[in-house]
């Protein structure tokens, strides 16, 4: 193996096992992930019997639905600190280069590591492969075939990350041991999410039932930006002497953040006449441990 000239990271961050958080997942994605994680920790076991552990994931799946979070959370339980590759520092327009960086990724990992290798946005650096006949398809395809012959060799863990899956090239796609999709949360899942990012606040079971409905389709990061917002302003609403009735506050929280507009609206944010959590929502919140009232 040729000396890598770049240490692994001047190719992203690194993020390590004590800054990880543990994302909330449907009961299907996380008795998969528990699985392949058994699976790497049983190695030795798999190698006396002739077989290796699966090292290589692809999460897919809307932005915001924790994919980042799930691998570091991932990398965390494994005792790994994770590099999160990003593409611009990879894709150069000089031809060739870009090949040579996906070279100098893996050998600095290897080099460096032990490291988990994370691929965010794994379409850019490996977009379906085109026509050859015009030069940027011929440098597009020959940086595509560069990764797929290192992804080939490398033994290291490996996790790509996408949210377009129609951009992704085939062969990439094969290379992964595992496709797990990670899509929005259902509503026991947006409930414990709602809990979690509500919390110290209380919040009766009723209203999160009613608030996790209303917000049928959110991501797991708009939810979690809304709870985060509605903590805001108990704290600050009164300092600023703004209206503290459940109606302003929700007017002013889903005016000031909001979906995607090419995502699905959840009612909340749709039709708030509709929502049951905007008429019936038990206000104000408890702390929990204390008894008197926040507004
Ligand atoms: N399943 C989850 N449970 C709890 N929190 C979550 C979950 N998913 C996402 N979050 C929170 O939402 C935010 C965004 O998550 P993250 O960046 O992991 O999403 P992503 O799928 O990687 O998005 P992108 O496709 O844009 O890279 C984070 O702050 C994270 O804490
Ligand atoms: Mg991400």
């Amino acid at each position: 193996m040729t000396k890598p000239i770049k240490n692994a990271e001047s190719f992203g961050p690194v993020v390590y096992p004590d800054e990880a958080a543990e994302p909330i997942l449907s009961p299907a994605v996380r008795a998969a992930l528990l699985n392949w994680l058994e699976e790497i920790w049983a190695e030795d076991e798999l190698k006396e019997v002739g077989i290796e552990p699966r090292r290589k994931a692809l999460f897919y799946g809307p932005p915001g639905t924790g994919k980042t979070t799930l691998a570091h959370h991932l990398c965390a339980r494994l005792g790994l600190p994770m590099l999160i590759v990003q593409s611009d520092r990879i894709i150069s327009k000089y031809v060739g280069q870009s090949e040579r960086n996906i070279g100098e990724l893996f050998r600095a990992v290897e080099a460096g590591g032990p490291y988990c290798l994370f691929i965010d946005e794994l379409d850019t650096l490996a977009g379906k492969r085109i026509d050859a006949s015009s030069s940027a398809g011929h440098a597009h395809n020959a940086q595509v075939n560069v990764m797929l012959q290192y992804m080939e060799r490398y033994n290291g863990l490996l996790i790509g990350a996408t949210n377009r899956t129609d951009a992704l090239d085939t062969a990439i796609w094969r290379r992964f041991q595992l496709q797990v999709e990670i899509d929005v949360p259902g509503q026991a899942e947006r409930e414990h999410i709602i809990e979690r990012y509500l919390a110290p606040y209380l919040v009766d079971p009723d209203s999160v039932v009613a608030l996790a409905r209303d917000m049928n389709g959110a991501t797991p990061a708009l939810i979690r930006e809304f709870c985060e917002g509605l903590k805001r302003q108990i704290v600050l609403g009164p300092r600023l002497r703004l209206p503290m009735d459940w109606t302003d506050v929700l007017g002013r929280l889903t005016a000031s953040i909001a979906p995607h507009p090419e995502l699905v609206q959840p009612v909340l944010w749709k039709d708030a006449a509709r929502s049951r959590a905007a008429k019936t929502f038990n206000w104000p919140l408890t702390l929990s441990g204390a008894k008197e009232e926040t507004r």
